[in-house]
């Protein structure tokens, strides 16, 4: 996997090679990353410089060494030695300049993934990864870098890191410091980021990049909503299926950056690491410096070759390992339902009716505690607020689980409202500056996680009420960007927010460490924090707070491109939704929240029995499939997401087909249901999931419809309504893989000429599943 000949560094996957070169001047050149290269062809890799540029620098006056470090792709560079390129890395040296120059010193091969102290960087046996490490020395100082290479074979990914060793005797000062670079040839080169806020996260979008630098980072203290730090940088004209792209994505949940530079010579330079916007770290003698790890991966297949390669990743190597392929239970959580207002009885009856349909999991959300009936008041406190919950925490779990049920609780650990019992005590553990009005979000502080006492105070008060309650799940939510950046604990307020997330990292690490089987779902205002980092920790998150299906479908497309199913929670709500007053049918739904992690949120007394009976349904097929649907390949299609959307999740042997309809048209297009990657000479049996239709989506037409002419605004529409439903273009056929993965002739759309069993009913929001089965008899052709 890691082969080191003479000045070549190659590194091979399972279909790629990754390459870079020992130069004369002991610099290096990044040569190739790509398709699986032959080492003969590595030879042919390097940059031919045949003449030199006016204006430039040559590295050194000596004959081989006189090398414009300007016009080299190389592997990481330094500052002030010629390299005009966007640095990675800048730092006040021991002699008060900022000119770094780091050349190769030596290496080491090292079987499996080499930990770092103080940050995730993926696991894996010691079989199934290899880790090269190459260290590079300042050509003054003693100050060191380590560039490490961690190759993950199967999931053709290679993680990079950098550690930065003081082994001078003074102290030196961090301004930026990259987890990775490195340097491709190509002006012909696009941009996917995947940006958004809250209610509106990770929707794609494509970025033309120019001469300059583009930037995609966070500076909310947290690794955002506004930009995902997980990016894809493809060649022009790649899409779904087709072309070159490379996915990259940061192991961290704070302030990231990734920056794309052109230079004037046509080299496109990629970095990603801690958002150098108000860092700065100094560093001691005898101390050292660990960015966070970046995950990179390329396929020549297109973005879903890219995406499968990153789901098998995260699947295998990012999650805690105690999750892989570990199916999650189906979650009934309390917050969309009761919001504050809940009480013992209220929750009960809620869990009660959800065990009956088969839901596993209760999760009592925010307002359980403290002085909590609205979100003035109470974070901070761990207090049980026996006003609502008559029977206390240990009372209410005891409960849940005689019903046969799991137990999760909410908890917002990093928070204070000033209106607590905390901050009446302790108002120093909240951060802000002496002399200035805090800044708040949603009425909170943010708590100082830079200090140790904070840590161990939340570490204590979860511990306590997991070991009471005997939890099963923990939703750890965390609702305001930062402000106001200062702790006391830092001699430099440059660190700040580095020290924050590893401040966090920390108490994960304690509490989930402790209580391994503990399922943790995070959340950032849904998802505020959908990253590498919160994901080494707990295998899911809330995608977003916006469970309209219809938004959900942009959203989980977006992340789809870069995280598996398995990590994205989706509830089924109620309709109208709560953050758009969009009407959709329920079916749609459950068609969209059925393509990840699925719970419901929701007050069962806003149903009508036929709903109610259709939920027992959705159970039922999502525990049947649920392997599939959590850890299958995902796949998207190229189309007009703004008419129609087409999901895909291919198990081994199963694979299941949303199909979308976003805006209805009169007189629809013929459509094609089509598969991927399916064995063409293999038959597959489809069968749509049984849908009806409630006759209120007719409304007045219906009268044309029924031989007694209904008023829809009468009481005896409603009850004919309640218990009359109509078929819905139930298909099932059998054809081979050749064929579904050509397209299949679908049955019709409605187009307003007349309604009857095989007419696909879609309207705007309408959707049908398809659940392809591998059959065994392989097709004989002669
Ligand atoms: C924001 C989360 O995203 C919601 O799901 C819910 O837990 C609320 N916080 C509770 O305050």
């Amino acid at each position: 996997m890691i082969k080191v000949n003479d000045r070549y560094f190659i590194l091979e996957t399972k279909d790629l090679t990754y390459a870079f070169y020992k130069m004369e001047t002991n610099h290096l050149e990044h040569l190739y990353f790509g398709n699986k290269l032959s080492e003969n062809d590595l030879n042919e890799t390097h940059v031919k410089l045949t003449a030199k540029a006016g204006s430039m620098v040559d590295y050194l006056e000596e004959k081989g060494k006189d090398i414009p470090l300007d016009m080299m792709p190389l592997e990481y560079s330094s500052y002030g030695k010629g390299d005009f390129k966007l640095a990675p890395i800048i730092i006040k040296m021991p002699d008060n300049t900022f000119v770094s120059d780091f050349v190769y010193d030596h290496h080491e091969v090292i079987k499996g993934v080499l930990n770092a102290e103080t940050l995730p960087v993926g696991h894996a046996d010691s079989n199934e990864a290899e880790t090269l490490v190459v260290s590079l020395k300042d050509m003054k100082f003693d100050i060191y870098i380590e560039l490490i290479y961690t190759v993950f074979y199967d999931a053709n990914v290679i993680l990079r890191r950098t550690v930065l060793k003081n082994k001078s005797k003074d102290i030196i000062s961090i301004r930026k410091i990259m987890s990775m670079m490195f340097d491709v040839y190509g002006s012909d080169y696009e941009l996917m980021t995947f940006d958004g806020g809250w209610i509106k996260e990770a929707h794609a979008h494509s970025v033309k990049l120019s001469k300059g630098t583009y930037v995609n980072a966070s500076n909310t203290g947290n690794s955002s909503s506004k930009h995902n730090p997980g990016i894809i940088l493809y060649e022009k004209g790649a899409h779904e299926d087709f072309g070159s792209c490379y996915g990259i994505n940061l192991i961290y949940s704070g302030n990231h950056y990734t920056a794309i530079d052109q230079s004037n010579t046509g080299i496109l330079r990629l970095m990603q690491g801690i958002n150098p916007e108000m860092f700065e770290y100094e560093l001691k003698s005898d101390t050292v410096f660990e960015t966070p790890a970046s995950i990179l991966s390329y396929s020549s297949h297109g973005f879903n070759g890219l995406s499968k390669n990153m789901h098998q990743m995260i699947n295998h190597h990012i999650i805690p390992r105690q999750f892989e392929n570990n199916v999650r239970p189906i979650a009934i959580n309390s917050w969309e339902g009761f919001y504050f207002d809940f009480n013992e009885r209220k929750l009960l009856n809620l869990a009660k009716k959800a065990k009956a349909l088969g839901v596993e999991l209760f999760v009592l959300d925010d307002g359980w505690f403290s002085s909590r009936n609205d979100d003035t008041q109470g974070l901070g406190d761990y207090d049980v607020n026996f006003k609502k919950l008559k029977s206390g925490l240990v009372g209410l779990s005891n409960k849940i689980h005689r019903m046969g049920m799991k137990f999760g609780l909410w908890f917002e650990p990093e928070m204070v409202n000033m209106q607590s019992k905390l901050y009446e005590k302790h108002p120093e553990y909240a951060v802000k500056i002496e002399g200035r009005i805090p800044a708040q979000g949603r009425h909170q502080l943010v708590l100082d996680l830079c200090q140790e006492v904070v840590r161990d105070y939340i570490v204590k008060e979860i511990s306590q009420i997991i070991d009471e309650t005997k939890l099963d799940y923990i939703k750890w939510d965390m609702n305001r960007h930062m402000s106001d950046f200062y702790s006391a604990s830092l001699e430099n307020q440059g660190a700040f927010f580095h020290q924050y997330i590893l401040g966090l990292y920390d108490i994960l690490d304690r509490i989930f460490n402790k209580y391994p089987n503990i399922l943790l779902e995070t959340c950032s205002s849904g998802g505020n924090r959908f990253d590498l980092g919160m994901l080494s920790f707990g295998p899911q998150i809330w995608t977003s707070d916006n469970t309209d299906p219809i938004e959900r479908l942009f959203i989980q497309k977006g992340v789809s491109y870069l995280y598996p199913p398995s990590t994205m929670s989706n509830h089924v709500s109620l309709s109208p939704h709560a953050q758009t007053l969009r009407k959709t049918p329920l079916d749609t739904r459950f068609n969209v929240a059925m393509f990840g992690v699925l719970g419901y949120e929701l007050n069962f007394k806003m149903l009508t029995t036929f709903e109610i009976k259709e939920i027992k349904k959705q159970i039922e097929y999502y525990k049947l499939h649920r392997q599939t649907l959590q850890f299958g390949q995902f796949y998207r299609y190229n189309e007009n997401q703004y008419v129609r959307m087409n999901f895909l999740v291919k198990g081994v042997k199963k694979s299941f087909i949303g199909n979308y309809s976003i805006l209805a048209q009169s007189s629809p297009y013929l459509e094609l249901l089509k598969a991927k990657d399916l064995e063409p000479q293999t038959n597959y049996s489809v069968q749509s999931r049984p849908q009806k239709i409630t006759l209120d989506r007719f409304g007045h037409l219906i009268a044309h419809a029924l031989p007694i002419a209904l008023n829809p605004n009468k009481f005896l529409f409603r009850l004919v309504n309640k218990y009359k439903q109509l078929d819905n273009a139930n298909e099932s056929f059998t054809v081979s893989g050749a064929l579904l993965n050509h397209g299949y002739k679908m049955k019709q759309q409605f187009m307003g000429t007349g309604y009857n069993e095989h007419i696909r009913l879609l309207g705007d929001f309408g959707s049908q599943i398809y659940e392809i089965n591998q059959l065994h008899d392989d097709i004989t052709t002669n």
